[in-house]
């Protein structure tokens, strides 16, 4: 799939946007400020519905307007798509998908995708557990309507428990409450975990392979599901029990805290490189390297899942590379529609085979480059 046409609206700094895409590679320069990451990021609205840097929804509109609108052109194997998003300040946004508007906006994901690598991406590898569980949300969210649902519907359940849990450390009475929300809890719980489990084996299959060839074998990766209670080889009905029995035996504790000790929501993934952990382990360049195998591996199952490439997102990523892990991220450019962002200057000739165009951005303005 590619995009090939984005149109904005009073978007971050953008007044009025039209512009085409060349459906292979597409360099936007500028210098900082400019709005280089806000086109990234109305294009990735439209494929997830919110942004990678805000949930705030008013921050995307223009600071001196009440409504922002995007629409993006999207080209399929199957159908052609046109996707809108509508902002407007103090209201819920809306999207449309050819012209219908749709009830959930996280239904974007089925009919487009994206990947996005940035500098952001290193927080995956170095920052706490929460990024991780975000990552492998959103990953898994691309290719699982069923597991978008599954986690919505686990966190509002979650969050009931934990509120009663709370209310129980004052009505003791109330402790039976629970069974209610524990059983759904488990059940639905046990559903995200396998699915996680799947995915990382996944992942962690084509990302060693990738892996291996950007470290010239030098190097292997192994990505491990670290779980809050012992799942391994488990079915889903074992994980089940194991996660009743796991509420039931700590209950205790979780009523004195107020929190939920286990389950999803705890859990975290262990990267590692030739056996070390690498995020307390590895350096600045292993765990830079580790990200983009997993960023380049999700694009790998996103076309074994949906059949087709997404799109590739590289905001100001490429001057951080050296060149022998520059060269592999471009070999990898053939088959993939690929939209970059630099403040530096990058050297076209890097890039002399491959169909592009280059586009200067200035104060939310873009021009293009007529060679
Ligand atoms: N809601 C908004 N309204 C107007 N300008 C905005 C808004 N949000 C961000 N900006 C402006 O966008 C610019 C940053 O754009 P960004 O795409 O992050 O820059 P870069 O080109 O460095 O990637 C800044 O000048 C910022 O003030
Ligand atoms: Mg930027």
């Amino acid at each position: 799939m590619h995009v090939k046409s984005i149109k904005l609206i009073n978007f971050r700094n953008y007044n009025k946007l039209d512009i085409l895409l060349n459906n292979k590679l597409n360099i936007f320069l500028g210098n900082n400020a400019q709005g280089k990451t806000n086109l990234l990021e109305s294009i990735y609205m439209c494929s997830t519905g919110k942004s990678f840097r805000t949930n705030k929804d008013k921050e995307l509109i223009n600071l001196r307007k009440d409504k922002a609108y995007i629409s993006i052109d999207v080209i399929k194997e199957d159908f052609d798509k046109q996707i809108e998003i509508k902002l407007e300040k103090n209201k819920s946004k809306k999207a449309r998908i050819n012209r219908v508007e749709i009830d959930k906006i996280s239904d974007l994901y089925d009919v487009f995708n994206v990947v996005i690598f940035s500098p952001e991406d290193l927080k995956l590898v170095k920052e706490g557990p929460n990024e991780r569980r975000v990552f492998l949300d959103n990953e898994i969210s691309q290719i699982s309507p069923k597991y978008r649902y599954n986690v919505n519907r686990y966190n509002k359940i979650l969050n009931q428990r934990n509120n009663l849990l709370k209310i129980i450390q004052y009505e003791k009475n109330k402790k039976k409450l629970l069974d209610v929300w524990d059983v759904q809890l488990c059940s639905i719980g046990a559903e995200i975990l396998l699915k996680r489990l799947n995915f990382i084996e996944q992942i962690s299959r084509i990302s060693k392979e990738i892996h291996r060839k950007i470290t010239g074998n030098v190097e292997d990766i192994d990505i491990n599901y670290i779980s809050s209670f012992d799942i391994e080889k488990c079915s889903q009905n074992e994980i089940e029990c194991r996660f009743i029995n796991t509420l039931k035996n700590g209950v205790d504790s979780d009523i004195e805290r107020g929190i939920t000790r286990f389950g999803p929501q705890r859990d975290d993934l262990k990267i590692i490189v030739n056996g070390m952990d690498i995020r307390a382990f590895g350096s600045q360049g292993q765990q830079r390297t580790a990200a983009l195998s997993l960023k380049l591996a999700e694009i790998e199952l996103i076309k074994q899942e949906k059949g087709e490439y997404p799109v590739l997102l590289l905001d100001d990523v490429l001057s951080e590379l050296d060149e022998k892990r520059k060269k592999f991220l471009i070999s990898t450019f053939d088959d993939i529609q690929t939209i970059i962002t630099s403040a530096d200057k990058i050297d076209i000739r890097d890039f002399n085979n491959i169909n592009k165009s280059v586009y200067h951005i200035k104060e939310g303005n873009v021009l293009k480059n007529t060679f």
